[in-house]
């Protein structure tokens, strides 16, 4: 894992969202993308879409949702919608998000097909935040299994707001091309100091699997 420690948020900010950037202007095709929810990647989010993109090209997955209508305040749909998809509305090469109108099962069926459909089977980029448990996506402390074929998860959280997620799984993370971590505030220090460590304890801590990605940079601001 790579580490860019930035001076300030507003540096994280703007590296994060040029980083993303540049990863779409690079791809020699289409470019696929797993944004996470989170008030960290929000200001990214809204940079990113002022950057000089060709939006028709880039194609934007969630990496994982809060079992909750869209237009709910917990929702990480809504939270995207409002920072990015506004911008560029209609031209994205194709926006997928879990379906949170649907049963459990069904959403997470369909999303698996969505997720399976991606060239190559990689993201391309996937962008993640990490919570002070550890947590990435939304494979909480005890959900991080590293051999299944399965794409998309049903979690839950007791901790953290809204009890029942769909996420992304481990190998998912695991076979992206390249991710982004995004840690934002004194109140991750710890996370930080966790991930630059050499403990590997990926039942407790999720985030450790990411030390042994092949393509991972951190972005850490306090
Ligand atoms: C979510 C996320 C989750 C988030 C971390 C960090 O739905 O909450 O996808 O994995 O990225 O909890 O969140 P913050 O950036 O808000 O600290």
């Amino acid at each position: 894992m790579q580490f860019k420690i930035c001076n300030d948020s507003e540096e994280l900010i703007a590296e994060s969202a040029a980083f993303i950037a540049d990863v779409c202007r690079s791809a020699e095709n289409d470019c696929y993308i797993g944004l996470a929810g989170g008030k960290t990647p929000k200001p990214v989010y809204q940079l990113f879409g002022q950057e000089d993109i060709d939006p028709t090209r880039i194609h934007l997955f969630l990496t994982d949702e809060r079992y909750v209508p869209h237009d709910n305040a917990e929702s990480n749909y809504h939270m995207i919608e409002t920072s990015l998809l506004k911008q560029h509305e209609g031209q994205w090469g194709s926006v997928h998000a879990f379906d949170t109108e649907r049963s459990i099962d069904d959403a997470l069926s369909q999303y698996e097909v969505e997720v399976q459909a991606i060239p190559e089977g990689s993201f391309d980029l996937l962008v993640l935040g990490v919570g002070p448990d550890g947590h990435i996506a939304s494979l909480f402390p005890g959900f991080v299994v590293l051999d299944t074929p399965a794409h998309i998860v049903h979690t839950t959280t007791d901790v953290h707001s809204v009890h029942d997620r769909l996420t992304i799984t481990a190998p998912v993370i695991m076979n992206a091309k390249k991710v982004l971590v995004l840690l934002s505030g004194q109140e991750k220090k710890a996370v930080f100091d966790e991930l630059s460590s050499q403990t590997r304890n990926v039942s407790e801590f999720p985030a450790h699997i990411l030390q042994t990605h092949r393509d991972a940079t951190l972005y850490y601001s306090t």
